[in-house]
């Protein structure tokens, strides 16, 4: 058996054989089935890019209709569910209470049949369903309230930020909200996806897949950075205040959220998109001073990393999205596992389709032949 050197991260290394999206990380060019990503976010929805991802091509008007037919038709979660988010401290982090409930999903379907396309679709529909109604409700319980029941005459970004606040969005704050979503479902290898791979790999069920996939996700390196990034420009607080924030963190080596990637050596095209967005909803309902303070870091980070291709990545730009809809920071996060879920789905029924389970190989560097020391002896 060929042995490839070590590779920190698994840096530059091939882990599976993919069609479902590609990154140019020098063009900075994202294609989700072959289709850029601009042209998804321009013309598509979410729940079409879902099924062009999952089933491998866009879907005709009556494959569309029946999918979110269906989508719209299994969002409410099980009571027992609810009664079990009830239990979970106000202070616990939403993405630990989501990756709770994703896996408590899986009690109710437990009949396993990965060979059967209708479960298979079964398992899709249900987890791209409840995934918002399990964040929305979570949310309203830590508030003390009782969560609202999903509204059948909403959209699935609309019906999410209902179930959220009470009250239907703007239409404006609706669409931008799926644009969001269709902007952060898939991207290749990223750390949640191979996570989420790994573990379909070994024929569990679909919703410990999710699961697996969500606690990866949560991480400040990887989708936790976008509630990082309002945090770091609350904390820098004004313009003038940039600069030396920036040489703080080179001086102390610590990376600065929202900036560089594993991939991208130019500026992300997520977070062009997502600047936009930003702009046309700053426009409407008011500024954001902390806007100012973004760009700024753009700049001055240009200036001082671009020789290390270090540019804002999809989360510097989609917390000022957010916040501006009125969302909490601590559920920007939760909102990427919303969209990424699709992403997830579809590797994993990628991997199904032509699996061999993950079992890398380590460069041992340890000790060998250590005799075992009695305890009076150590
Ligand atoms: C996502 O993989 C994906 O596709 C992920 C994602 C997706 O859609 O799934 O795109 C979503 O996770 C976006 C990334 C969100 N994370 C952050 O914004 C956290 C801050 N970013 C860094 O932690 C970092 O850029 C990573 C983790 C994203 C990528 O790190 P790499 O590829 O492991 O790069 P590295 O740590 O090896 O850094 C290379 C050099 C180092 O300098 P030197 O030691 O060579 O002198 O670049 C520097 C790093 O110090 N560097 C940074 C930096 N990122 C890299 N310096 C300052 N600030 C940063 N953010």
């Amino acid at each position: 058996m060929m042995v490839c050197e070590y590779k920190p991260g698994l840096e530059g290394i091939p882990a599976a054989q993919s069609s479902i999206s590609y990154v140019d990380g020098q063009k900075g060019i994202l294609e989700y089935r072959g289709i850029r990503i601009e042209e998804l976010a321009e013309k598509s929805t979410f729940l079409e890019t879902a099924y062009l991802l999952i089933w491998g091509e866009l879907p005709s008007k009556q494959e569309l209709e029946a999918f979110e037919h269906e989508v719209l038709h299994h969002r409410r979660i099980k009571y027992r569910i609810r009664d079990m988010m009830k239990c979970f401290p106000e202070s616990g982090h939403p993405m630990d209470a989501l990756q709770a409930s994703a896996a408590a999903l899986g009690l109710f379907y437990s009949l396993r049949d990965l060979h059967n396309p209708a479960y298979i679709r079964d398992s899709v529909v249900r987890l791209i369903a409840t995934i918002p109604t399990m964040v929305a409700a979570f949310q309203l319980m830590r508030k003390g309230n009782d969560p609202v029941r999903p509204r059948d005459d909403l959209g699935y970004s609309a019906n999410f930020l209902y179930m959220l606040n009470e009250q239907e969005p703007d239409p404006l704050m609706a669409r931008i909200f799926d644009i969001c979503l269709i902007l952060q479902v898939e991207h290749t290898m990223n750390a949640s996806t191979f996570s989420a791979r790994v573990t379909a790999s070994t024929l569990t069920d679909p919703y410990a897949v999710v699961a697996s996939a969500v606690g990866t996700l949560g991480g400040p390196l990887h989708g936790g950075a976008n509630e990082e990034v309002i945090q770091m420009l609350d904390k820098i607080g004004s313009v003038e205040n940039v600069r030396p924030y920036i040489e703080d963190c080179l001086q102390r080596k610590s990376k600065i959220m929202g900036f560089g990637h594993r991939v991208y050596k130019v500026k992300d095209p997520r977070a062009i998109i997502l600047q936009n967005l930003a702009e046309q909803l700053f426009e409407k309902f008011g500024y954001d001073k902390s806007y100012d303070i973004a760009q700024e870091m753009e700049r001055v980070v240009e200036e001082k990393l671009a020789g290390k291709g270090i540019y804002p990545n999809v989360d510097f730009y989609s917390g000022l999205v957010y916040r501006k809809m009125g969302i909490p920071t601590d559920l920007f996060t939760p909102i990427f596992a919303i969209a990424r879920v699709a992403g997830w789905l579809a590797h994993w029924k990628e991997q199904l389709a032509e699996n061999r389970i993950f079992r890398p190989t380590q460069v041992y560097n340890g000790y060998h032949e250590v005799p075992y020391l009695p305890i009076d002896q150590r």
